[in-house]
């Protein structure tokens, strides 16, 4: 059976600051979800991480299809309209156009959709980062597809050393799609080259070279991008497809132990560690730290079993522990050099335009 797994995420309103949404708002996207949507859907799931909230849903109506978008989208209008009630912070915040209009990229939320033949058992994971930018998961999916120290998959089984194929947006194109193929391992390093610059190139999907299947789809908006001014990070979301052809569900989640440093955490302008955390955690030190929720699920003839939260386990306990170590180091240089996020990332911020108004007292001393 051929379906289309679709998450369309986005921040309505929270609590507290950019904590967490409230239970009403997301019981409102659940109940427009349950009712709006039932002819449209073989099944769904709601989940939240940080300030935001992804609509999980399976159907077999393909990808950018209005009628899914249109769905969430009004979902995401009927939370809205509860922040708006409760008077949640930043309520409406990532639906940034007052009309629907066809389909939610470069409306605000955060998308990403996959069409698949279901094998016979079909588990996935849908990641999902605050207080970060989609360039976070370069890291984690370069490792964990094409780095046997993480995938060992590529020297213990023949299908998956035949690698993969991964397709890289270069997000600060804004006419349309900009985007290059490279299949590994021929083209690793110049992969890596690209990858290296995440809030530049951003992988958008990896497919296996050895049944042609679609492993991963990543969510790609960059808000600054859509809005032209500072409207909070952009919040990725990820589905990624494992076990059999592609890498395990445990060599996926592998690389997370690193902790990588992101862009994000306070005012989305800081490089901080990405804390893989359980799911339904909420923002605090810092704006942040950036998070990363990960729920395994299987589905089957288009029905999703119960989630596992993946990052419960004991073991991100320690990871979490690092990760805040790690975020104390850099943090204790404030905003000087790395610590604060690149000039392109501060583009529609106070600074650059602090630096416009000094620029003019500048003097060229005469010799
Ligand atoms: C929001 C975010 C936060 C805000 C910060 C300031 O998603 O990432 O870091 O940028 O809390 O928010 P305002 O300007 O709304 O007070
Ligand atoms: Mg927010
Ligand atoms: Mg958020």
């Amino acid at each position: 059976m051929k379906i289309t797994l679709s998450v369309i995420k986005a921040d309505v309103g929270s609590i507290g600051g950019h904590a967490v949404p409230g239970k009403k708002l997301v019981q409102a996207i659940e109940d427009h979800i349950k009712n709006e949507g039932s002819r449209l859907l073989s099944d769904f799931k709601i989940f939240h991480t940080g300030d935001d909230t992804a609509i999980l849903m399976a159907h077999t109506k393909g990808k950018d299809n209005s009628d899914i978008h249109k769905l969430a989208w009004d979902a995401f209008v009927a939370g809205t309209k509860i922040a708006k009630e409760q008077g949640l912070y930043g309520a409406g915040q990532d639906l940034l156009k007052d009309a629907f209009s066809g389909n939610v990229r470069g409306m605000g939320p955060a998308s990403c959709e996959m069409e698949f033949e279901e094998r016979p058992a079909e588990p996935f994971i849908l990641f999902a980062c605050d207080k970060t930018d989609p360039g976070a998961f370069n890291y984690p999916l370069f490792r964990g597809f094409a780095d046997p120290f993480h995938n060992a998959g590529i020297l213990l089984s023949g299908d998956i050393a035949r690698g993969f194929e991964f397709t890289v947006m270069d997000v600060n194109y804004t006419q349309g799609d900009r985007i290059i193929t490279l299949n590994v391992p021929e083209d690793y390093y110049d992969l890596a080259v690209l990858l290296r610059d995440p809030e530049h190139y951003v992988i958008e999907s990896v497919s296996s070279r050895a049944s042609g299947s679609q492993a991963v789809a990543v969510s790609t908006s960059r808000l600054h991008n859509i809005a032209g001014k500072y409207t909070g990070k952009d919040d990725p979301v990820a589905l990624v497809r494992s076990q059999k052809d592609f890498p395990s569900t445990g060599e996926i989640l592998s690389p997370y132990a690193t902790a990588h440093y992101v862009a994000g955490g306070d005012r989305g302008s800081h490089n901080v560690a990405l804390m893989p955390v359980k799911l339904g955690e909420i923002i605090s030190y810092f704006d942040g730290p950036a998070i990363i929720t990960a729920a395994g699920l299987c589905v089957h003839n288009g029905k999703f079993t119960e989630p596992v939260d993946l990052f419960e386990q004991p073991f991100w306990d320690t990871i979490r522990e690092k990760a805040s170590q790690k975020t104390f180091a850099i943090r204790e240089q404030g905003f000087f050099g790395v610590a604060m996020a690149s000039m392109e990332e501060l583009e529609y911020t106070g600074v650059v335009e602090r630096i416009k108004e000094l620029d003019k007292k500048f003097i060229i001393r005469s010799k």
